[in-house]
């Protein structure tokens, strides 16, 4: 407790005396010298508040002082602390204007932007399987001189079926017949989801002259639904038109491309198959690899081919007599399946990462 007391003591008289004698010229020197020796704008907001300060900084305080000086006194030392305050400031202002340039000269050496800096990880997405494998497709197929096109996925029946050689009634339209707009198309022409690429077989070759190639790839809808079929699925479409054409050129291009879409040793075969568009028709299989206890060994049909009906060249305008073609339409998600022994088509719609990450 006395200790306290003596220690407040101290400072009160300190305080008032060091104001009181007024050495006016020390107090000055002492500013100027720390304001000069100020290292950053931080240790100089110091040294303000240190003399400036409104509670108790020292100018401010020898203000107060100089209320109870007489009135002669008080003119003579009010004059010289203000030209004191004045320097003061001054100098504040110079020191703080060096600093402040010092601060961005010092950026080139001491805080320059280090492009060399590792900077965190960041997590880059990528393509869903199925555009990517398209995207391989079209290079692939790009490769060998196709074109790549394009189609609606809402179409007529005239370029689903009729336009491709379908007969009226045919069953063959039954798996495709399904999804129809109502408010669209006429009764004898009615607006559907394509059920096959083989439509843009049609849209290309009435606007193309042969010799042409195309590929097409794109999404198509069917009334179908299991482990490998979906209502919802993609193909792709190939056709060439030319001369002298023959089976031959269709099983090359096909064989070559799928090898290097797939894998060099997948194992194909051909079967004879019925398309009304194509005659003579094929179809396509490939060999399940990898899923030993179910699938290994078993054939997964890939899609159809076959040359291309006179009646399709005819219904686009191009003589059959002169130009010959081969076609093929074949889907995108069963060859990614078995490159990558995938068992079940629906994974590719799930939008789940744990299956995406995988690719
Ligand atoms: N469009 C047929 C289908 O989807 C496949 C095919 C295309 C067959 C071209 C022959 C020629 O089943």
């Amino acid at each position: 407790m006395g200790n306290d007391h003596g220690e407040l003591m101290h400072f009160f008289f300190c305080d008032v005396c060091t104001i009181l004698r007024m050495d006016l010229p020390e107090l000055k020197a002492m500013g100027l010298q720390k304001i000069a020796a100020a290292k950053d704008a931080a240790e100089l907001f110091l040294i303000e508040k240190e003399f400036f300060g409104r509670k108790s900084g020292h100018l401010t305080d020898a203000m107060k002082v100089l209320q109870n000086l007489s009135p002669e006194e008080k003119k003579k030392k009010g004059r010289e602390l203000n030209l004191i305050k004045e320097a003061l400031e001054q100098s504040l202002e110079e020191r703080r204007h060096a600093l402040t340039g010092a601060a961005i000269g010092s950026l080139a050496t001491e805080d320059a932007l280090d492009i060399t800096m590792d900077l965190p990880e960041r997590s880059r997405g990528h393509l869903h399987p199925i555009p990517e494998f398209i995207r391989r497709i079209e290079e692939v197929f790009g490769r060998m001189g196709f074109d790549v096109a394009y189609g609606p996925e809402i179409d007529s029946e005239e370029y689903n079926f009729d336009r491709l050689n379908f007969p009226k009634e045919h069953s063959a339209r039954d798996n495709q017949d399904i999804f129809y707009m109502r408010e669209e198309g006429t009764p004898d022409n009615r607006m559907l989801l394509r059920g096959h690429t083989s439509t843009v077989q049609i849209h290309y070759a009435e606007t193309h002259k042969p010799p042409f190639r195309m590929i097409c790839p794109g999404k198509v809808f069917r009334k179908d639904s299991d482990a490998t079929h979906s209502p919802m699925f993609h193909q792709f479409e190939g056709m060439m038109v030319d001369k002298n054409i023959s089976l031959r050129h269709l099983k090359g291009v096909l064989v070559t491309a799928l090898k290097e879409l797939i894998s060099p040793d997948i194992e194909f075969r051909f079967r004879t198959g019925f398309f009304p568009f194509t005659e003579p028709s094929l179809e396509m299989d490939m060999k399940w690899r990898g899923d030993k206890e179910t699938r290994e060994g078993k054939w997964l049909e890939m899609g159809g081919c076959g040359m291309i009906h006179p009646n399709v060249l005819k219904n686009c305008g191009i003589d059959p007599t002169k130009w010959q073609g081969f076609a093929f339409g074949f889907g995108v998600e069963r060859p990614i399946m078995i490159k990558h022994q995938i068992p079940n088509i629906r994974l590719f719609y799930q939008g789940d990462l744990r299956f995406l990450k995988q690719f």
